[in-house]
């Protein structure tokens, strides 16, 4: 199969002086300054419902950017009916004319949309241009040049053949149509779920978070420059318990592709379930959800090393990644050196707005977000098994600022190393050096998450140990680096337990939940 070869986009720099910050700072200005209107995108049209929200960054909660529109059941219910009219045409077209439009989609993010996009992801969800460049340009790009390989991968394997026996396997798309429901926190995957399941013939109802519309709206034009015709994947925003009703209620209803919260897909599964005596077909679910991200750090460990994966694991993009690490078990032995060096780590962090490319860290998603993290803080504060030892601030009143904050706590099982706090805090527990095995069984026990972890540790038992003992407790699991920054093409991500069904974005074995395979065998 003749297609392109995957190459990850290469991250820019945003020097000062450079054309792509010129370009991006550019771009943030006159997004900030307008006012932007959001319609929905539903048959290749835009739609208006006059029923509109505000947006507003979160880190100028005050400072209004636009409105968007919401949907009523109607346009969910004309969404599915027109992308089960796109799909007559859709899952017939050659794969080669699909794989022309994502791959044309890539090189519109990666040149003439990058800027806006990152803008775009930089307001909406408070990225600073770092880690709007290595989510909304990169990953973005990759998920989209990666896909096409691992389609072609998957459209080549073949079962065996005889003389006077031709076997086919025909990966049709699911019959129907599919549901994505996005989260806030990575463009790139608001586009790569809705993006991989057209890619693979279907057709999709797709359900940004309120939080990111400004940059699903960059998404869906992308989309439609490069060529997705019409119906094909349609935008719906608004009150997320009627869109999912409407569209779980349907009976073409085919697979969800989803990525938020564990609460949430669970109440999703549970619907599904109980309406699967209405669908024409078993929906195929997906799901990638919570994390509670460790850092196992050994005796042997390098403890700068241990520092600075602790600072940049927790605190980029204020510690929103699902990837995030939030709990640390730290030897005794090089406690005081880790502890050194992550407090003089922090006290040269700037926290401010993403305009200002100086900032480390902006401010959280949301109000709910922010008073949740200030109420753990506080009774973090309250309580005598834990000591904060860096940070432990927060200031609503502009924007949703959280200090990163570093809590200690003697009891390891104390509720911030196992609740998901989805915010700028990592809380540590020191272990005595000769109990490592004990702190190993103590990861896996704490936590029902399994989404990603690290050990760090310059002794080869010790590694060799932890990666058994933690086999279940990570679906992406790293040995002497921090937990995040999975990179489409090299580190397939997703975790098991209550962080998901562990499908791997970015992977064949993503893309083969949304086919569902003819087997011809033809006799001569
Ligand atoms: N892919 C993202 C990361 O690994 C979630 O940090």
């Amino acid at each position: 199969f003749n297609v392109p070869i995957a190459v990850n986009e290469p991250v820019k720099s945003y020097a000062p002086g450079s054309p792509e910050r010129k370009a991006v700072l550019e771009a943030y200005d006159t997004y900030f300054n307008s006012k932007t209107d959001v319609p929905m995108y539903i048959n290749g049209k835009d739609v208006t419902t006059g029923n509109t929200r505000t947006m507003s960054p979160p880190h100028d909660h005050k400072h209004i950017v636009g409105t968007y529109h919401l949907a009523e059941k109607k346009h969910v219910d004309e969404a599915i009916a027109t992308a089960l009219e796109a799909r007559k045409k859709w899952s017939l077209m050659p794969w080669e004319q699909r794989a022309g439009i994502f791959l044309k989609a890539a090189e519109l993010v990666a040149g003439p949309y990058r800027a806006k996009i990152n803008a775009a992801t930089m307001i909406a969800q408070s990225k600073t241009v770092h880690q709007a460049e290595i989510d909304s340009a990169c990953e973005l790009v990759d998920f989209l040049r990666f896909n096409v390989q691992y389609m072609t991968d998957i459209y080549h394997d073949q079962p065996e053949s005889t003389s006077d026996a031709w076997n086919r396997l025909e990966y049709r798309p699911l019959e129907g149509f599919t549901y994505a429901v996005t989260p806030f926190n990575f463009t790139a995957i608001a586009g790569n779920l809705p993006a991989c399941m057209a890619l693979m013939g279907n057709v999709v109802v797709w359900k940004p978070s309120d939080s990111q519309i400004f940059s699903a709206k960059v998404i869906m034009d992308i989309f439609e420059e490069a060529g997705v015709p019409a119906g094909v994947i349609n935008v719906v925003f608004g009150d997320p318990k009627m869109i999912t009703d409407t569209v779980l209620a349907s009976p073409d209803f085919s697979g969800l592709h989803f990525t938020g919260s564990t609460y949430v897909f669970k109440e999703l599964w549970k619907q599904i379930g109980n309406n699967i005596h209405n669908y024409k077909t078993y929906p195929k679910i997906v799901g990638e959800t919570g994390g509670k991200d460790f850092i196992v750090a050994h005796k042997t460990a390098d403890a700068k090393q241990v520092a600075t994966a602790i600072v940049r694991g927790a605190f980029e993009f204020q510690g929103q990644k699902c990837s995030a690490a939030s709990r640390a078990y730290i030897a005794k032995g090089i406690w005081d050196d880790v502890k050194k060096f992550v407090i003089e780590d922090l006290k040269s962090f700037k926290q401010g707005s993403p305009a200002d490319t100086n900032n480390f860290v902006t401010a959280v998603i949301h109000e709910g977000s922010f008073d949740k993290l200030a109420k753990y803080i506080d009774e973090a504060k309250a309580d005598a098994k834990v000591e904060v030892i860096a940070g432990g601030n927060y200031d609503k009143s502009k924007g949703y600022f959280i200090e990163p904050t570093v809590l200690l706590t003697t009891d390891p099982k104390y509720k911030t190393m196992s609740e998901e706090l989805f915010g700028p805090v990592i809380t540590i527990y020191v272990y005595e050096d000769d109990k490592y095995s004990e702190t190993l069984k103590l990861v896996d026990q704490t936590s029902d998450y399994a989404l990603t972890g690290a050990i760090i540790s310059k002794d080869r038992y010790a590694i060799t140990e932890a990666t058994e003992a933690l086999q279940n407790c990570a679906g992406n699991f790293y040995i002497n680096d921090k937990p995040t920054g999975a990179v489409v093409g090299q580190q397939p991500f997703g975790g098991a337990r209550g962080s998901g069904t562990n499908d791997k974005a970015g992977s064949a074995l993503n893309l083969l939940r949304w086919v569902s395979p003819r087997m011809i065998k033809e006799t001569f």
